[in-house]
């Protein structure tokens, strides 16, 4: 029936474009509440597509914005497979940076040559989540999926899934799966596939600082009041080392180096370091010394600044000092960081660094451990068996840098392993202006998508 089910996928390819186009024009930014409509609006698309395959849908209330669970009719004896994805997205600003307008799907060619669809979401995770969507209708089209299958969409993935730990473990026997499936992470490179199999954990913080009751003239006050700003500017610089480690009291207690095994393997990875740096505009790269790139993305952890803000910004010169300054920044994890622990010694030691004549506060914008799944299991053979026939190439086992926090949630309150299997590229610009989506990566990822469900399908309970 595989066969059927390609060949309809392959006839469907403008179709399949123009549905996806369909969703990307719902602007169903999670973080803004007046996108709030669109993200109900987006989460609808979704349940009535899976709907017209012939699953039973519901829309499901979070606390948020709502999720999507679907399932298709659950037989003895068949494995059953959770597949997570997002369909809410980053915000698109700057907009004036879009080529076309972020929310208007446009098809032109990508730096490489190659036709891609431009819009935010296109790949993350819009794109990929279309991509399981299509590959379902195509099986339910030609007698019904291989497998027991239940569909969790959310949309608040870009917030970091505050909602969701509640709602996996107020619903775990809905949720209850052999293996779960994720599309939301992507392959090495062009032309070379893979499965994902580790991800960094978050923790996400925002700091402000407040120093004289009001804004002050710059030359009446400097030199008697603290500036915020050079404050902030101080902690934020003490938060590294020269030779680019994290300087918080304990920050490497925990973490949990990769194995001589993946390092070795990863140096076979045909990164090109020169090329990756060209390819975002810089001459070389930067991070903490003695560790390889592929190291420092995937298994080291990192402090960055995401915002900061002081002072004047309009046009032109204003001599001010002003009372207040602030800063987002976020910490990236490795297995067996506690991302408690973390935040604890961030803001204890910020505390301390801080003159006390400067009121320091802080915001919790949330958290997600590291997770990594095995890859000497039958189901992460058979998804990179799948990668590779979906794509025509064989695949390689990778780590990914970002953080997708209901790996970790599936693991605790499921008991399950989630095989990553993404569709995305490196210069796909996800969470920038003028995201994409390769149309061959879209295609070999609808195929990749229907001969998972096969192949899982195939391991049997
Ligand atoms: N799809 C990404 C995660 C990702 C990106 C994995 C690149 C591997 C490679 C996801 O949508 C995402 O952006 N996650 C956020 C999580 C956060 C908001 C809790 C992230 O990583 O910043
Ligand atoms: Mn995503
Ligand atoms: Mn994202």
């Amino acid at each position: 029936m595989l066969k059927e089910v390609l060949s309809t996928l392959d006839q469907r390819r403008d179709a399949a474009l123009s549905a996806l186009k369909d969703l990307l024009r719902i602007p169903s930014v999670s973080a803004k509440k007046e996108h709030a409509g669109d993200c109900r609006r987006c989460a609808q698309w979704v349940a009535d597509h899976l709907k017209e395959s012939g699953l039973v849908v519901t829309l499901m209330d979070t606390g948020g914005h709502p999720a999507v669970v679907a399932k298709n009719e659950h037989k003895a004896g068949r494995p059953t497979v959770l597949l997570y994805g997002h369909y809410d997205v980053q915000p698109p600003e700057p907009l004036e940076l879009w080529t076309s307008p972020a929310f208007e799907p446009t098809v032109r060619k990508n730096s490489a040559g190659v036709d891609a669809v431009y819009a935010r979401g296109a790949v993350d995770d819009k794109g990929q989540v279309y991509a399981h969507l299509e590959a379902i209708s195509a099986w339910q089209a030609h007698g019904g999926l291989p497998v027991n299958l239940t569909v969790l969409i959310e949309g608040e993935e870009e917030i970091g899934s505050e909602h969701l730990e509640a709602f996996v473990a107020k619903y775990k026997d809905l949720l209850r799966a052999d293996i779960a499936v994720i599309s939301d992470t992507g392959q090495f490179d062009r032309g070379v596939p893979a499965l994902t199999y580790g991800l960094r954990g978050l923790v996400y913080e925002e700091m402000f600082l407040t120093g004289p009751s009001h804004d002050l003239h710059s030359g009446g006050f400097g030199g008697f009041a603290p500036n915020p700003a050079n404050v902030l500017a101080k902690l934020i610089a003490s938060l590294h080392d020269e030779s680019g480690k994290v300087n918080l009291p304990g920050f490497y207690d925990d973490v949990e180096l990769p194995t001589a095994e993946e390092t070795a393997a990863w140096a076979k990875l045909p990164m090109n370091v020169t090329r990756e740096a060209s390819a975002i505009g810089i001459p070389f790269d930067s991070g903490e010394k003695g560790y390889t790139a592929l190291e420092r993305m995937w298994a080291r952890p990192t402090c960055d600044v995401n915002g900061l803000t002081s002072g004047y910004q309009g046009e032109g010169a204003k001599t001010v000092l002003p009372s207040k300054a602030s800063c987002k920044v976020s910490f990236r994890l490795v297995p067996k960081q506690d991302p408690r622990r973390v935040r604890e010694s961030f803001r204890a030691a910020m505390v301390e660094r801080c003159p006390k004549n400067v009121k320091i506060e802080f915001v919790n914008h949330g958290a997600s451990p590291a997770a990594v799944v095995p890859i000497d299991t039958a189901g992460a053979r058979a998804a990179l068996a799948a990668i590779g026939e979906g794509f025509g190439k064989e695949a390689t086992f990778i780590r990914g840098g970002g953080s997708i926090p209901v790996v970790g949630l599936i693991k605790k309150e499921l008991g399950i392993d989630t095989l990553l299997v993404g569709y995305g590229l490196p210069d796909d610009r996800v969470h920038s202006p003028d995201e994409k989506f390769d149309l061959d990566a879209f295609y070999a990822g609808i195929r990749t998508s229907a001969i998972l469900y096969e192949k899982l399908a195939g391991l049997g309970r």
